[in-house]
Parts: structure tokens; sequence; C-alpha cells
């Protein structure tokens, strides 16, 4: 069976975009290849987050991503700070990282940009030490959106390097990967691009019921169809689209023709919207809140992930520690 990384962020909650273009895709591999699944912690580091927000932040998306249906018995999902081998393969890969390509990683001059004044080693290493989290379990397999594309070459590139160094065949060159005609782009509510993260731009599956209808009543739209059958300006296709995701065939069709004969009334297509998400979002959201409350559940799944992680770390290490000639005396 192959073998499936992936490391979430814990910054911010998941919204529409992130469920349907990425957690519908682990919901799926979980139940075909042998998946690991982390929350980076160590990673957020890099912006020094307080130890509260930190704790905070992780425990929230790991119940977000339980309450989606992430299957503890199905896939391995674990802190990446429970999985210390992790930092040990990050420092033997550092060694064989130049400072070259580190610097020239997109994301490094992005983020010398963003916060010129926390320019720390912990961000030109961002590289590595995905790298080290790829490696540290032998990944065939990545899913990652474009953004983390040349994240995923520098780790074929450390891989290789080491193959090539210690001249062995040890390291997979890991490839990037996706059910890509099952996930749908979800675009935002601000009338152009996905779904992100600025404001009133998302809807989050962990929202109430009135901040989700104020927001899709906010919701950018035109002053109507004037011709019929006239092709929809973007602000209302991305309505359209979110519609498609969390409404009945139906109402889609109810709407779609309303639009195409100029009867369409926004403040109703909206309302329905509205709803329909609500119903979406709320069996998602209560399920969030049930989990956040179970700490013993959560101590038991970070528990077991840990120990599962481990057992596939740790053998890693071991080969890789005596692949380098790190050789014990006792
Ligand atoms: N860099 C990834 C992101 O920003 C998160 C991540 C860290 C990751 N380690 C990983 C993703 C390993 C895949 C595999 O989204």
């Amino acid at each position: 069976m192959e073998t499936v990384v992936s490391g979430i962020r814990p910054t911010g909650n998941l919204h529409l975009g992130n469920y349907f273009g990425a957690v519908k895709n682990f919901l799926k591999m979980q139940e075909q290849q042998n998946c690991f699944f982390f929350i980076a912690d160590y990673h957020s580091l890099t912006t020094h987050p307080t130890p509260k927000d930190l704790h905070n932040n992780v425990k929230q998306i790991l119940a977000e991503y339980l309450a989606c249906g992430i299957d503890p018995e199905k896939a391995t999902i674990y802190i990446q700070s429970d999985l210390p081998e992790t930092a040990e393969l990050y420092l033997l890969l550092n060694m064989n990282a130049y400072l070259g390509e580190l610097e020239r990683c997109t994301s490094f001059k992005d983020k010398i940009r963003s916060m010129p004044n926390n320019v720390n080693a912990g961000l030109l290493t961002y590289p590595t030490l995905m790298a080290a989290d790829i490696l540290i379990h032998n990944a065939d397999k990545v899913p990652v959106g474009k953004d983390q594309e040349q994240h995923l070459e520098m780790t074929r590139t450390f891989a290789s390097r080491f193959n090539r160094l210690y001249n062995e065949d040890y390291f997979k060159e890991p490839e990037a990967f996706n059910f890509g005609e099952s996930l749908v782009k979800i675009p935002g509510l601000d009338g152009s691009g996905k779904m992100g993260k600025s404001d009133g731009n998302a809807i989050y599956l962990y929202d109430d019921e009135k901040t989700i209808r104020k927001k899709v009543m906010k919701a950018v739209t035109d002053s109507g169809p004037t011709e019929m059958n006239q092709e929809k300006p973007e602000a209302i296709k991305n309505l359209f689209t979110i519609m498609t995701v969390v409404s009945t065939p139906d109402t889609v069709e109810h709407f779609n023709n309303a639009y195409n004969n100029c009867t369409v009334r926004y403040g109703d297509l909206k309302k329905q919207l509205a709803e329909d998400i609500i119903k979406f979002t709320t069996p998602i959201k209560n399920k969030i809140d049930d989990v956040l409350a179970n700490t013993d559940y959560l101590a038991r799944v970070t528990k077991q992930g840990a120990e599962k992680a481990h057992e596939s770390g740790a053998k890693t290490i071991k080969e890789v520690r005596e692949i380098i000639g790190l050789r014990k005396f006792y």
C-alpha cells in the first residue's frame, strides 16, 4: 500500500474551501492508503505564537479535522512535535541543504518581504523540516496544493542527494497527489477568486448561523440579468458554485432557471444558500464542540497517533543513522 503524508498548519479555522478542496481528499485517501496526517506545530514556531495560543490552535484544528471525519482508526493522525524523530531527521538533512537553494525558495523570499524583522533560521530551513516530515515515513505521495509544489520538489532533491551521497537507494522521491476530478474549487463571497481568509470572504465550518446568514447576505452580486440566458458574471457564478456543493440539484436548477429567464431575486437566492450552508455546517460545528469538550478522546487519539507515528519514524531514524555512520558502541 502506498504511504501518504500531509501536514496541516494550525492556523485559523477550516472554511468551506478547505473542506471541499482538501479535507474531502483526505477522507477519500484514508480509505485507500496508508495515511499520516499531522498538525505542523513545529513549523508554526517560526512566527513565535504564545504557548497558550499555540496549544489552543493545535487543539482547534485537530478537533475540526476529527469532526470532518478524519478517522484515527483509518489514518495515523498525530501532532508533529509528538514525533521528535522528525526533528532529528531535520538536523541530518540540514547538513546537506545549501544556503543558496534555501534562499532561492519562493516562500522564503515572500517571508523576507512580509516579515523583514523576523528572518529566522526556522524560516530559512522550513523546506528541510517539511522534507523531514515526509521522508520520516518514506512517503510515496503528498497531497498538496500548487503553493507547496516547490517545497515538494526540494524534498525530492534532499532525498536523492542523500541517496547519492551514501550510495544507497534509501529514500523514495515523493510525488504531489490529489483526487483532482472530485475536487471543487470553492470561490469566496467577495466577487472574485477563491475562498480565503480575508474578511467576510470565507464561511467557516465553525461559524454560527447568524454569522453565516450575515456573510451570505453581504456577498457581492450585480444588478441582475437583463437578457434571457445571458452568461453569469463571476460574482454570480461563484454563488452558484457554492450552491452546487451544499444545495439539492432541484434548488440549483430552480435558481438557474430564474436567472436565465431574468426573474431571479438575489435576496431569495442568498436566503436559500445561507440556509443550505447552515444545514451542511451545523452538524460539523456541533461535532467540533463535542470533540473540543472531550479531552479524554483527544488524549486517546493523540497518544495512539503518536505511537503509530513513532513506529514508522523510529525505524527510519535507526536506518538513517546506520547509513550515515552514527553507530553505537554499546
Ligand atoms: N507547508 C505546508 C503548508 O503550508 C504544511 C506542511 C508541513 C506539510 N509539513 C508538511 C504538507 C509535509 C505536506 C507534507 O500547508
